[in-house]
C-alpha cells in the first residue's frame, strides 16, 4: 500500500522554500501535524544561510479553513482550548521571527487560522479567487491566535471589528481595497508570481531585508521614540556587511550590484 501524501509539503527550490498545506479532503484544516511540520520547517529554515525566501501556500480551492474544529470536538475544555490556541500562536510566531522574508500566496478560502496564518507571513498574494475571513463569531469564538490583533494592524480598529464581529468573509478584491493583502493576481498566475516575488527577493541583500523586517516588526509595537532608535542602529549596523560595500560601490561604478548575503 502506497504511503498517505504529507499534510504539509516542503519544496525547496534554489533559495527559495515553499510550504504547501495538504490536507484537501479537511479543506486544509490545521491540525497538530501540519502546525509541527510548519515549526519544523521554520526551526531548519532559520539556520539555512542558502535559504532566501518562504513561500506558504495551500491548494486552488483552498488556503487553510482555520483551526482544526474536530480537535477542538476531540478535546474539549478550556486547558486544551488554551494549549491549541497557543500552539497556533507560537506557530504564526515562527514564521513571523523568520529573517527571511515570508510570502503567503492565497487562493480559496483563507478563514479563521488560516487568514491569521496568511497574516502572519510579511507578503499576501491573493488569487482572485481567494476568500479572507475570521469566522469564529458563528462558533461561539473569537480569534485565537492573531487575528484581533494582527488583523486591525493591517487594516485598521473599525474594518478589523466589522470582519471579527460579523464573521462574514470579503473577497480578493475587497481585502486588496482594505489593505489585508498586497496584490490580487489570476488564479492562475499565483504560484508563478509568488516565485517571481521570491527571486527579486532573493537577489536582494538579506541581512537588510532581515533588519528591515525587525524594524517594520518590532517598531510597530514600540513607542515611536524607541522605534526609531531601533531603526537607527539597525541602519549603522548594515554598514559592518560586505553587501552594503557592494550596493555603495556599484552605485558609484554604475553597474549592477551583486549581493552575496555577507
Ligand atoms: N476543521 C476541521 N474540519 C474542517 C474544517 C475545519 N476548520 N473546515 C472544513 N472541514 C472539513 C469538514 O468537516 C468536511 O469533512 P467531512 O467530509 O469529513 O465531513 C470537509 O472538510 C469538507 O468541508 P465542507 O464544509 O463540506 O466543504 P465546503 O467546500 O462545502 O466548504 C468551507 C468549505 C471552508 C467554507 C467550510 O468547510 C467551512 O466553513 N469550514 C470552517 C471554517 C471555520 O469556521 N474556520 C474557523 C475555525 S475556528
Amino acid at each position: 500500500m502506497s504511503e498517505p501524501a504529507p499534510e504539509l509539503l516542503v519544496e525547496r527550490e534554489g533559495p527559495v522554500l515553499t510550504l504547501r498545506i495538504n490536507r484537501p479532503a479537511k479543506r486544509n484544516a490545521l491540525n497538530a501535524n501540519v502546525l509541527r511540520g510548519l515549526r519544523e520547517a521554520c526551526d531548519a529554515a532559520r539556520r539555512d544561510a542558502s535559504l532566501r525566501v518562504v513561500i506558504v501556500t495551500g491548494g486552488e480551492q483552498v488556503f487553510a479553513a482555520g483551526a482544526d474544529i474536530g480537535e477542538f470536538a476531540a478535546a474539549p475544555g478550556v486547558a486544551n482550548a488554551y494549549r491549541s490556541s497557543e500552539e497556533r500562536a507560537r506557530t504564526w510566531d515562527a514564521l513571523a521571527l523568520l529573517p527571511q522574508p515570508t510570502i503567503a500566496a492565497v487562493a480559496g478560502y483563507a478563514l479563521g487560522g488560516g487568514c491569521e496564518l496568511a497574516m502572519a507571513c510579511d507578503l499576501r498574494l491573493a488569487a482572485d479567487t481567494a476568500i479572507f475571513g475570521q469566522p469564529e463569531i458563528k462558533l461561539g469564538l473569537i480569534p485565537g491566535a492573531g487575528g484581533t490583533q494582527r488583523l486591525p494592524r493591517l487594516v485598521g480598529l473599525a474594518r478589523a471589528k466589522e470582519l471579527v464581529f460579523f464573521g462574514e468573509p470579503i473577497d480578493a478584491q475587497e481585502a486588496y481595497r482594505i489593505g489585508l493583502v498586497n496584490r490580487v493576481v489570476p488564479a492562475d498566475r499565483l504560484l508563478a508570481e509568488a516565485r517571481a516575488w521570491a527571486e527579486r527577493l532573493a537577489a536582494l541583500p538579506p541581512v537588510a531585508l532581515a533588519l528591515a523586517k525587525r524594524a517594520i516588526d518590532a517598531g510597530a509595537s514600540a513607542p515611536l521614540p524607541a522605534a526609531l532608535d531601533l531603526e537607527q542602529m539597525a541602519f549603522a549596523a548594515l554598514f559592518g556587511t560586505a553587501d552594503e560595500q557592494e550596493g555603495v560601490a556599484a552605485f558609484l561604478e554604475r553597474r549592477p550590484p551583486r549581493f552575496t548575503g555577507g
